[in-house]
């Protein structure tokens, strides 16, 4: 700790450790620091690593485990795992590794897709890790009866999200190339099943069209991270600080980090572990 800096008090809002494969979970942060503003985050992007949904389980888990152990040690609270894939893979072995820290995952909308389409048809866009995982595979039964599911695997977009084009040529070919599929199959709704797709919304609502509905996860993971900590709603409490760490490089985490969230940034640094 800084020589002037107070030591934290227990009324001090809890600190909240965010991570994901890479910039995917900027989504998910965004979301979370509307819901809990007062409450200082750590986000790690394990971009150094990205991205997990085309790797083994076992180097998912391995890396899950390296920057949960990073959140803890940091001071953490409470961890919010911004990753789709990772918390298929490896959230299991998180909670038990740090059984007395909270833990949200964030997993593929398959209750509320379910909720809201009319005609049945779904259609869920993830990574081929999240899909294939038991994880995945228990979800679709607990909450896909009845519906007629689509699962279409995106390999490389995260990667080309990564990149920080969200208009590339390569981004919308992409994103064209596994709508074709959901749109023959004439889907209602579509889950955005990987925290990197939010941020290209816009190309998959255009490809899929206006009528079709796009579900994320990230209101209902910043809910349950703000019952966990039993935060209050308040929009006059100071805001708290929110620091960015990689494994890739700086200065494209706060390149991006300017362009794609609308909220101050207290710090960008190298992910020290
Ligand atoms: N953003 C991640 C997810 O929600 C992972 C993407 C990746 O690294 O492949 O699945």
């Amino acid at each position: 700790m800084h020589p002037l800096a107070s030591p934290p008090s227990p009324a001090d809002p809890a600190l909240v450790g965010v991570f994901d494969s890479g910039l995917g979970g900027l989504s998910v942060l965004s979301v979370l620091h509307r819901t809990l503003p007062g409450h200082p985050m750590l986000y790690v992007a394990d971009s150094g690593n990205a991205p997990y949904g085309e790797r083994a389980d076992e180097f998912v888990t391995e890396r899950t485990l390296a920057v949960g152990r990073h959140l803890v040690d940091s001071g953490a609270k409470l961890l919010v795992v911004a990753c789709n894939t990772a918390t298929a893979v490896a959230v299991a072995a998180l909670r038990e590794r740090w059984p007395g820290t909270p833990v949200v995952g964030v997993e593929p909308a398959i209750k509320p897709a379910v909720k809201a389409s009319a005609s049945g048809r779904i259609g869920v866009m993830a990574t081929p890790a999240t899909l294939r995982s038991a994880k995945f595979q228990r979800l679709l039964h607990a909450h896909g009866a009845g519906a007629s599911i689509v699962l279409q695997p995106c390999p490389g977009l995260a990667g080309q999200i990564e990149r920080g084009d969200l208009d590339s040529p390569e981004v919308i070919a992409m994103i064209e190339s596994f709508c074709a599929p959901l749109r023959a199959a004439d889907v209602d709704t579509v889950v955005l099943g990987c925290t990197h797709y939010p941020f290209v919304r816009r190309h998959i609502q255009a490809a899929m069209g206006p009528a079709v509905e796009l579900i994320d996860t990230a209101w209902p993971v910043s809910r349950q991270a703000a019952r966990l900590l039993g935060a209050v709603d308040s929009d006059s409490v100071p805001a708290g600080r929110v620091q960015l760490e990689t494994t890739g490089d700086v200065a494209h985490l706060r390149s991006v980090a300017a362009h794609w969230l609308d909220f101050e940034i207290n710090s960008v640094a190298a992910a020290p572990f």
